[in-house]
């Protein structure tokens, strides 16, 4: 499909959760299912756009549909790779990925055998990958997410603008409907000048269409 409010762009989407191995068998990660992700890239993709998934662990096999190129990562420094060689070459980046603010200090080839009654593993903060962007931002249009419990106005709002990003989407994962692995979310989408797009409980699919058409209206200036 070449047509379409976003025909011509290229847009990158992060989905999943990282996976931040301890050691041979064990990881840390979290409760993302990969639906938010996955939703996005189906929905750039049929709006026109030529779509790279770049997708960590998630529960569900993601979207083999030409148009849409699927990268496979599993820690948050992989993901920074693999956004980074694709952000000079980006018009749109949503980063709907759950991606870890810590990792362990060190990972284990084998598996770590158990020996005394306590355990520490001493954890060291991950590279910010959209904090990153928004200090080398350029011509791109920059999405980023906020999962809060609470406060996620106040929250989501500073991420926006520590983070230089374009939009901000959160969601209160506390909220029935809303979040982890759920098929639907409840959302609020601001920008710099405040609330863009108040969005009760819909399918991930339609707040996927509902994100990406505010990116292509203020992108490629389609009015839809
Ligand atoms: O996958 P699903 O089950 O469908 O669930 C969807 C979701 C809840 C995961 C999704 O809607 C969501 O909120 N994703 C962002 C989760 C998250 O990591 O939020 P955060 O507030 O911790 O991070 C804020 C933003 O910074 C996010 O866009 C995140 O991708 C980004 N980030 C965070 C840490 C880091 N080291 N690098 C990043 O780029």
């Amino acid at each position: 499909k070449t047509s379409g409010p976003l025909a011509g762009k290229k847009v990158v989407i992060t989905a999943g959760g990282t996976v931040e191995r301890i050691d041979l068998v064990r990881y840390i990660s979290n409760d993302s299912s990969g639906k938010m992700g996955f939703a996005l890239a189906r929905a750039a993709r049929a709006m026109g756009a030529a779509v790279t998934l770049i997708a960590a662990r998630t529960d569900e096999a993601p979207p083999r549909d030409a148009g849409i190129d699927l990268i496979r990562v599993q820690s948050a420094q992989e993901m920074h790779d693999a956004v980074m060689a694709r952000w000079s070459h980006c018009d749109i980046l949503v980063k709907a990925a759950a991606v870890a603010d810590y990792r362990p200090r060190e990972s284990s080839d084998s598996k770590i055998k158990k020996s005394g009654s306590t355990m520490t593993l001493e954890l060291v903060k991950t590279t910010d990958i959209l904090e990153s962007l928004g200090r080398i931002k350029d011509k791109q249009f920059l999405i980023g997410f906020a999962a809060e419990t609470g406060n996620a106005e106040v929250y989501a709002k500073d991420k926006l603008v520590r983070k230089n990003l374009d939009l901000i989407v959160a969601n209160d994962v506390a909220m029935e409907g809303a979040g982890f692995g759920t098929d639907t979310n409840i959302v609020k989408v601001y920008d710099a000048e405040g609330l863009v797009l108040d969005l009760p409980l819909a399918s991930k699919d339609e707040v996927a269409r509902r994100i990406l058409r505010l990116a292509a209206e203020r992108v490629a200036g389609a009015l839809i």
